[in-house]
Order: C-alpha cells, then structure tokens, then sequence
C-alpha cells in the first residue's frame, strides 16, 4: 500500500524528534496554568501534541501548515472546477505533504475495498426505536464494528510497541471507509423509510455519500466533499478529538475510541451549534415573512441579545477573524444558491451582525463561525432533517481523529492521566 509504505519511511524521524524532546528537554517549561484555566474547561492549557492541524486565531485551521484555501486549491479534484478529493485530504493529514492524483486516488481504491459494513450492523440500527437520535444509532454503529479490530486482534496475539501503528492504520482505514454507508443509511432508515442506496463503485468517498444519500442534484456531490474536508480537524483539544485521543491512549481500538468520540459531538455544546445557527435564521425569515431587510435583521439580532442569548454562528473561542470554514461555504452558496432566499437571509446576517456585536461589546470574536452556513447548505440540497446534521459533521471528524491515532501509536504515546485537585487545595494556593 503506498500509504503505509509513506509513513513507514517518515515515521522513524518523528520518532526520534520526539523522543529527544522527552528525553534530553524534558524540563522545559512550555506553560503556566491558572486557577481559572483548572476551573474552566481547561481553557486554552498547552498540554497536547498534534502535527495534523494547528488553528490560527488569525488565519484559522491550517492542515499540517496549509491554509484552507491553499488545502482548496492544492489538492487533486475530479475535474477542474470540482472540490477535491477527500482521499487526498486523509493523505496530507496522515502524511503531511500534498498528494499527487495518484497517491489520492490509491486512498480512494483503499476505501472502495474497504467499505462493505457487516449485515448485523444494518440489523442493529433497524431494531433501535424509530425516533431514536441518528448520533445514538451512528455511534451504536460504529461500536457494533468493534469485532472487525485488527488492533485488538493483534494485540492479544501479542506484537511488538513499534507495530501498533500498523493495525491502527488498518482499522483507520477500515473505519473511514464504512462511515458514509452508515451515515447513508441512517439517513435513509430515519427519513426516507427505510430504502436504501447502495454505494457505486464508480464514485469517490464524498460523491458516494451524496449518492446513497440519495440527493440528485449532483453539485450535492461537491458539497459533500467540501462539508467531510472542512469538518475534518480542528486541532486536539475539542471534545470529539481529546475524547478519541484519550480513550485510544488505554490502548482501546479506534471502534471504542471513536464511538466515544461521538458521544461527545452529540453535546450540544458541541456538534448541534449548526442546527442552532438554522433555527435561528429561520426564525428570522418567519419573523419578517422571508429575507429580512438589514433594518430588521439589526433589529431581531439585537432583540437575540437583550433576551440574553447568543447569536449562534457567531463569535469563536480562539479564532479572532472570519471562519475561513465559513468563507469557503459562502463561496459555494455566491456560486451555486444565490437566489436562495435562506442564503439571502444569512447574507444579510453577515453584513449585519459583526458590527452589532462590535457594539454590545462582549464577543471577542463578532465574525462568523464554520457553523453559520452549513445547515442552509444542506437545506438548498434538500436535507432538511437537521437532526442528521452532525453524523455529517461525526463522518468529516473521523478523518482527522484517526490520522491523530495512528500518529500516536507510531509515536508510542503513552496513557493520558492528567492530575486532579481538591477544591481544599485550591483554597490553600490562595493563603500564599
Ligand atoms: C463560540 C463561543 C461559544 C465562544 O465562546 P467564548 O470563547 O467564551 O467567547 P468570548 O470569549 O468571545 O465570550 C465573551 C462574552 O461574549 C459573549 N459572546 C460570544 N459570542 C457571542 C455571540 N455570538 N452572541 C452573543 N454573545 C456572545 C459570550 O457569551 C461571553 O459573554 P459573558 O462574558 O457574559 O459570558 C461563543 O462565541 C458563542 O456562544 N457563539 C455562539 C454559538 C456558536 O456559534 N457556537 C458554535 C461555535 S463553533
């Protein structure tokens, strides 16, 4: 596999930076944690290491250095006006360089080979309740395909702490491939009674999710392409990441440690702000019967804040100027739904709200976030169901989870077991 044969030749020099930190800089103070830091959330503590992606609070999220744009521009599309292939993504993020059509395409066929989701599975997710959440029956699934392990397998056979990475790489893959015929069925189990569509040989990884979605208008394939890419990583220190990185760090496989992972995305302060940000600018245009005028947009942003809300889709915690997540969205809807009277509405809301927060003078950041727009997209398609929204959001994120599993089996980090306090303790600090 080219894959393999790639990270085989890079990962003994990362291994040996890695190592020399540890062993010969081992002292080095990196940072300082605050009281407010310990009782709140951890907030912004440098205590994780990732090379797959970084967020700017300027540029916003780079993959492994590469802005948005240039992730955008650079990678390897099916045609020349089309977004590019999210097996190239998986290929920058496991590997760190851009892939040429070749090597994209080979993560492509590895998925096409890998992406048959066992019958028990489907009968799984057919015997939940029908109004069960589709996180519950999404994470449900992926736990089921915890058997399918070659990390487990090979684990209790015994192997050697240099070869983790190998099986871990297997499942990633193997894991990868059957999420968007999960995502699919889900879908198509919950809403469109239960008749399903199966994946064509012929497509991509993202195309074929649009197809077994069963979205005709075929820009949807390219959405879904856009959508997996730009969900796919945000660094190590959100819920879904940490939670995948800490459960893998007992050595569990990537089916327990990514079904947990998604149990965390289902929070609502987590994956369900997109289905937020929906109802609010719906709420608009029953408001004012359609695209608001930008008088009244002011008006019921202000009248969102004065109530004590927040305006969802706005603001960030470390980002500091538009969501470049949101700006490639926004290009696509300016190229494919202009006259889309929810993308209408969301426009106005751009050009509206920044300066309403500017002036109520709290958010930090009054730009919009990667949440803003990715439910008008969807709506423009025809899925409506926003309650689906975040097992979308649940199939970008395991590519950049994943990449982050194997690279912590090939650099052999150990059990995460960070130290607790007592709120005595606390009190004591303070006495000096
Ligand atoms: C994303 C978010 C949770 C970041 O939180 P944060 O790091 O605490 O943000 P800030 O440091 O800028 O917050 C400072 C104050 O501004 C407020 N604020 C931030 N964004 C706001 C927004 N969009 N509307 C109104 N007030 C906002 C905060 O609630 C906070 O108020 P407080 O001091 O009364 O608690 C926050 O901006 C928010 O709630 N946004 C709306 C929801 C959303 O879009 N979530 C998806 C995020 S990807």
């Amino acid at each position: 596999m080219l894959l393999k044969e790639r990270l085989e030749a890079i990962i003994p020099g990362w291994r040996d930076r890695q190592r020399t930190l540890a062993k010969q800089h081992g002292d080095v103070v990196i940072d300082q944690v605050h009281m407010r830091q310990i009782l709140g959330g951890m907030r912004g503590v440098k205590s994780l290491v990732t090379d797959i992606s970084y967020v700017d609070p300027y540029e916003g999220i780079r993959f492994r250095g590469h802005t948005i744009p240039e992730v955008l521009e650079k990678l390897p599309k099916p045609s020349e006006d089309a977004m590019p292939y999210v097996g190239g993504l998986y290929w920058l993020l496991l590997v760190g360089d851009f892939p040429t059509e070749e090597e994209a395409l080979s993560i492509e066929a590895e998925w096409k080979k890998r992406n048959q989701v066992p019958q028990h599975v489907f009968d799984l997710l057919k015997g939940f309740p029908s109004d069960t959440h589709p996180m519950t029956l999404f994470a449900a699934a992926v736990l089921a395909l915890q058997p399918e392990s070659v990390f487990a397998k090979r684990y209790k056979e015994g192997m050697k702490k240099t070869e983790y990475w190998e099986p871990m790489l297997e499942d990633a893959l193997n894991l990868t491939a059957k999420l968007p015929v999960i995502a699919a069925f889900i879908y198509r189990l919950k809403y469109k009674g239960g008749d399903f569509i199966a994946p064509d040989p012929d497509l991509d990884w993202g195309a074929n999710f649009a197809h077994m979605m069963g979205v005709e208008n075929l820009k949807y394939r390219d959405l879904s392409r856009l959508y997996f890419i730009l969900h796919s990583d945000h660094e190590s220190g959100n819920v879904s990441a940490h939670t995948t990185y800490l459960v893998s760090s007992a050595l569990s496989d990537i089916y327990y440690s990514f079904s947990a992972a998604m149990d965390g995305l289902a929070g609502p302060l987590h994956g369900l702000a997109n289905q937020n940000c929906l109802y609010w600018l719906q709420g608009v245009m029953n408001a004012f019967g359609g695209v608001p005028t930008h008088e009244q947009m002011r008006k019921y942003a202000w009248d969102t804040l004065n109530s004590g809300q927040v305006i969802p889709g706005y603001g960030h915690a470390v980002l500091r100027r538009t969501d470049p997540r949101y700006k490639a969205q926004y290009e696509f809807a300016l190229k494919h739904m202009p006259e889309f009277d929810l993308f209408q509405t969301a426009k106005v809301a751009y050009e509206v709200i920044p300066d309403v927060l500017k002036e109520h003078g709290k958010a930090k950041n009054p730009w919009p976030n990667v949440d803003a727009l990715s439910g008008t997209l969807q709506q423009y398609y025809g899925v409506t169901e926003s309650d689906f929204y975040t097992v979308m959001f649940g199939v970008g994120r395991a590519l950049g989870v994943t990449a982050n599993t194997v690279w912590a089996r090939a650099l052999g980090h150990p059990i995460e077991r960070p130290k607790s306090v007592t709120t005595a303790m606390l009190e004591e600090e303070i006495k000096g």
